[in-house]
């Protein structure tokens, strides 16, 4: 569907749900991919050298909530493939199920640091490099969630309403650079862990990792050139 030879993007969460979708969409249209996990032994487990020609693939292992080891991951890559032209950032989690006066600080901290603080730090961390090339995409993942507060979902809507004011903040400020800021709402995702939380569900009206991937490569391609600073519904039929 898209071409993205020449281009390189780097990929958080390779190793989750999303990511891995992502990661192959990315591969498979051709760019060259930095994967990036907490660890690398999952990223080795996933991407076989046999199927991911190594000349096309970094594995990174880096804390996306740590600033230092985001730092290393920007120049390791750097380092391999010399640009950053793609940011496709899909780390992000869920906790939720207790109203506000009942919710312990740990779970909004946890929540606000594994949604927002690393969707700001590996912007922050790719922003320079960008800028000097006039040229980059950026996506976040952020959640249908994050439009509104709803009962019992306090730190997970505030967190990634974060990601949503994110997005929209760097792309008021990256516009005029050749810069494009965009995020995406998904909806339910059809997820094995989903899956098993939510027995006899219809899975079908759940939207699947790869067609949200196929979004994120649109917004990541120069045919959404003209897009910046949205957060686009990815609901499936639910
Ligand atoms: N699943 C849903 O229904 C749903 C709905 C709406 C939005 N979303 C959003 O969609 C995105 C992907 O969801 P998913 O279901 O694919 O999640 P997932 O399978 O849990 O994948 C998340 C990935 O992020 C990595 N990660 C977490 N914290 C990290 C950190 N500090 N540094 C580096 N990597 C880190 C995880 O690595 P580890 O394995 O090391 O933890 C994992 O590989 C998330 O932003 C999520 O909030 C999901």
């Amino acid at each position: 569907m898209f071409d993205f030879s020449g281009k390189v993007a780097l990929v958080t969460g390779a190793g989750g749900n999303l990511g891995g979708a992502v990661a192959r969409a990315f591969y498979a249209s051709g760019a060259s991919v930095v994967l990036v996990n907490r660890s690398t032994e999952r990223l080795n487990a996933l991407y076989p050298a046999e199927q991911f020609v190594p000349a096309r693939v970094h594995f990174a292992a880096a804390d996306l909530a740590d600033e230092a080891s985001v730092t290393a991951l920007v120049a390791g890559a750097l380092d391999r493939f010399g640009r950053i032209d793609i940011l496709a950032n899909t780390v992000g989690g869920y906790r939720a199920g207790t109203p506000v006066h009942e919710t312990p600080l740990e779970t909004w901290d946890f929540m606000l640091t594994l949604n927002a603080r690393t969707a700001f730090l590996i912007s922050k961390a790719v922003i320079p490099t960008m800028l000097a090339q006039r040229y980059g995409k950026i996506v976040h993942v952020a959640a249908r969630g994050g439009l509104t507060g709803t009962a019992r979902h306090s730190a997970y809507a505030a967190s990634k309403s974060a990601v949503i004011r994110l997005t929209e903040t760097l792309a008021a400020e990256l516009r005029h650079e050749g810069i494009n800021v965009n995020c995406v709402l998904p909806g339910t995702i059809d997820t094995p862990q989903n899956r098993a939380e939510a027995p006899g569900a219809d899975y079908s009206k759940w939207v699947a990792p790869e067609a949200i991937a196929d979004v994120i490569l649109f917004l990541a391609s120069d045919a959404a050139r003209a897009v910046n600073g949205a957060a686009v519904p990815v609901y499936g039929r639910s």
